[in-house]
């Protein structure tokens, strides 16, 4: 995605989403929030649910149509002109519409994310890959809570730490082009097999490159590397890698030294740590490391 200002002419979109009860197409979307045209059918219920998180603000402007919002306690009919948004919301909401309706749909979180098919694919094709890679499992869960603790605590923006989010959902995608017997296996890797595991990263930034998610493919491709250049698939150095990527390194490495593999048992957390930290500035970024260990005492964990 381009910088500065997008134009749409009626009937662009950016992604586009249809489901029995109407459509849902994605019109702009920046730091984190997203601008949604929603067409749905009448005599349809639509949900509100909460969010994970309670700051989260929807607003719904009417452009056409007719419909009755349900808030628990009354029920308001409302048309073209009007609108209404949710804040703090504790309970779900819902409302039914009365005929064909068309809303204008701003959301401060993502929502579109979670409703494209395409994402539905890659989200599916990275459950698959954990089910592939056997001592993997939750483990993109726990990259991604790392990852954006790491970015909460740098006070990265909330676009930023979003991006993270969703880079660890995807960041071993590539795994899927790997043998199993490679994944699991026991003992040493070959030369050869060792080659084929290197090419994830890459693999998996080619597979996103395509899609809504293309801004992730160069995070994914780099989340391998190393400060010192001895990383692949590029070899990049210091500052030209990115600080997603840094910190998906960070948070993917401590979690792999804390989980039993199929070549050895578990470090424990502190044991992880002073690893991180005999590397720090050589394979992992100094703020970054101090940051896990800041999150990690927090938690208690070290
Ligand atoms: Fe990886
Ligand atoms: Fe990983």
């Amino acid at each position: 995605m381009h910088d500065g200002i997008h134009i749409g002419i009626n009937g662009s979109f950016i992604e586009n989403f249809v489901q029995n009860s109407g459509e849902l197409k994605l019109l702009g979307k920046g730091d984190g929030s997203e601008v949604m045209l929603q067409k749905i059918k009448a005599n349809e219920t639509v949900i509100i649910e909460p969010g994970d998180n309670i700051e989260l603000m929807e607003f719904f402007y009417i452009l056409e149509g007719e419909l009755e919002l349900d808030d628990n306690k009354s029920k308001t009919t409302l048309k073209r002109g009007d609108y209404f948004y949710s804040h703090h919301l504790y309970d779900h909401v819902q409302f039914e519409t009365k005929s064909q309706v068309s809303l204008l749909y701003f959301s401060t979180q993502p929502v579109f994310n979670f409703l494209s098919s395409t994402i539905n694919e890659l989200v599916e094709l990275a459950h698959t890959v954990e089910k592939k890679d056997y001592y993997t499992h939750d483990h993109i869960q726990r990259v991604k809570d790392y990852g954006i603790m790491i970015g909460n605590k740098l006070r990265l923006s909330k676009e930023k730490i979003e991006t993270i989010g969703f880079a660890a959902l995807f960041h071993d995608l590539g795994k899927i082009n790997v043998p199993d017997h490679v994944l699991n296996k026991p003992d040493r890797l070959t030369d050869e097999e060792f080659g084929l595991i290197k090419k994830h990263s890459a693999w998996g930034a080619e597979l996103v490159s395509k899609t809504y998610f293309e801004n992730l493919s160069k995070i994914i491709r780099q989340h391998h590397e190393k400060i010192d250049g001895s990383g692949y698939p590029d070899g990049l150095k210091k500052d030209e890698i990115l600080i997603e990527a840094k910190i998906i390194g960070v948070a993917d490495a401590y979690d792999a030294m804390t989980s039993t593999r199929s070549y050895r048992k578990a470090l424990s957390p502190q044991d992880a740590v002073d690893e991180l930290l005999r590397f720090k500035d050589k394979h992992y970024d100094a703020e970054v490391v101090d940051a896990l260990i800041e999150v990690l005492k927090e938690e208690n964990i070290i």
